[in-house]
């Protein structure tokens, strides 16, 4: 088949899976968004299908199930703090993560929105800008092991907020800021059985600028690591205000203090313009270095040391060598005559036995019948040789 009937054939093809003619090939591209993040807290951006779903070309499925994918624009993958989840393509997408102070600036990130029923894929830019926070970083921190939920679960905004006042009240603080937000098979967790209500379970780390309450000291003290230990539950001093909805994995708090760390100055970053008057200077040229002794040094030693040897050995095996007379001078006069007899016997032998002119014994000839003395060629005939008897009858 030729080369164009084969395309058109293949776009023929293309439409009618895609149901729509004017949607294959089709690309929408949304108005980019500005987003802002905190260093130290988690940021979420929820990637609606709906929003997704209106911006498909053309479309007039409204429960089209939809993929999304996230890359940093021009780049492959997403930055290191940032993360991407979606469980189905009938569930909305979440980018979320938590920036650091390397991670100040701006990010722009790359949505892919596709389209599983038409084909069609509609991008979307995000600017994300992270900003330092205003109070520094949390010193108090503790991370709770969420075992009724996943990740997407407790991402949307009002999940974060039921869980931050489930925390408040263990906490008995006001100011708690959720920090991270990690899928507990990111940490060695095991997929869970595909049982109704079995969940991946969840990490959740919140801060605060106020120490830890009584409660979740107690939590984690000696007596509570070694209750866990024989896998009882730790001791418990108050009401442990996430149940019902969050079932928390006492055993697995863990309480973390940190200690702002002194900034070291880093080099100041200029505007990236030389200053009037200030031409470059290119640095000095390097001195040429003397090679020659060090190549000397580590040719001539080793040729010498190899001449050295070269002329010992030489004196050794030319000069020093003692020989046949003195061999012979050694060795008595009766061992001598045996010696020499014993190798003239053995050169007339070896002389006899090239000029034999017997025939070669029966044995070594092929096939041999030893009582009617016959012979058969070994080589089967042009008959089928598997039937022919080796022995005649
Ligand atoms: C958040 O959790 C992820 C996954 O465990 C980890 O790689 C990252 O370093 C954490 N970020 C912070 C700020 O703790
Ligand atoms: C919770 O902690 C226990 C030990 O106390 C450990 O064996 C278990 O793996 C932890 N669970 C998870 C999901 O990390």
């Amino acid at each position: 088949m030729e080369g164009p009937e084969l395309l058109r054939l293949w776009v023929l093809a293309a439409l009618a899976l895609g149901g729509s003619q004017a949607t294959v090939l089709d690309h929408h591209v949304l108005p980019d968004l500005r987003l802002s993040a905190e260093t130290g807290a988690i940021f979420v951006h929820e990637l609606e299908r709906e929003l997704f779903l209106e911006a498909f070309p053309g479309s007039e499925d409204d429960d089209a199930p939809v993929t999304f994918r996230a890359h940093l624009w021009d780049h492959p993958d997403l930055p290191r703090w940032l993360r991407f989840t979606q469980r189905d393509p009938g569930q909305p997408g979440f980018l979320y993560g938590c920036p650091l102070g390397p991670e100040l600036g701006t990010h722009s990130i790359q949505v892919l929105a596709y389209n599983r029923h038409t084909f069609a894929t509609v991008s979307q830019r995000l600017l994300i800008s992270v900003t330092p926070a205003p109070g520094g970083d949390a010193p108090f921190q503790a991370e709770f092991l969420v075992g009724n939920r996943n990740v997407e679960e407790l991402l949307p905004e009002a999940a974060r907020e039921m869980f931050l006042q489930a925390s408040a009240g263990v906490w008995e603080r006001g100011d708690l800021h959720i920090i991270n937000v990690t899928s507990a098979l990111d940490r060695g967790g095991r997929v869970p059985l595909p049982i109704e209500g079995r969940r991946e379970g969840v990490y959740v780390q919140v801060g605060s600028h106020s120490p830890f309450s009584p409660c979740l000291a107690s939590a984690v003290s000696p007596q509570s690591r070694s209750r866990c230990h024989r896998g009882q539950r730790p001791l418990a001093s108050c009401y442990d205000t996430f149940a019902p909805h969050f079932s928390i994995r006492w055993c697995n708090l863990t309480l973390l203090q940190v200690w702002p760390s002194p900034t070291t100055p880093g080099p100041l970053w200029g505007s990236g313009e030389l200053e009037d008057g200030g031409g470059f200077e290119p640095p000095t040229e390097v001195v040429p270095r003397e090679l020659l002794p060090g190549f000397l040094v580590t040719l001539l030693v080793p040729l010498a040391v190899a001449a050295l040897l070269c002329l010992l050995l030489g004196h050794l095996m030319c000069c020093r060598r003692e020989g046949v007379e003195k061999r012979d001078l050694q060795t008595s006069d009766i061992q001598l005559v045996h010696h020499s007899s014993i190798h003239g016997d053995t050169r007339e032998l070896r002389l006899m036995a090239g000029s034999r002119d017997v025939p070669r014994p029966l044995s070594t000839l092929p096939m041999f019948n030893v009582r009617t003395g016959q012979r058969i060629n070994p080589m089967p005939g042009p008959r089928d040789g598997a039937r022919v008897p080796l022995l005649p009858q």
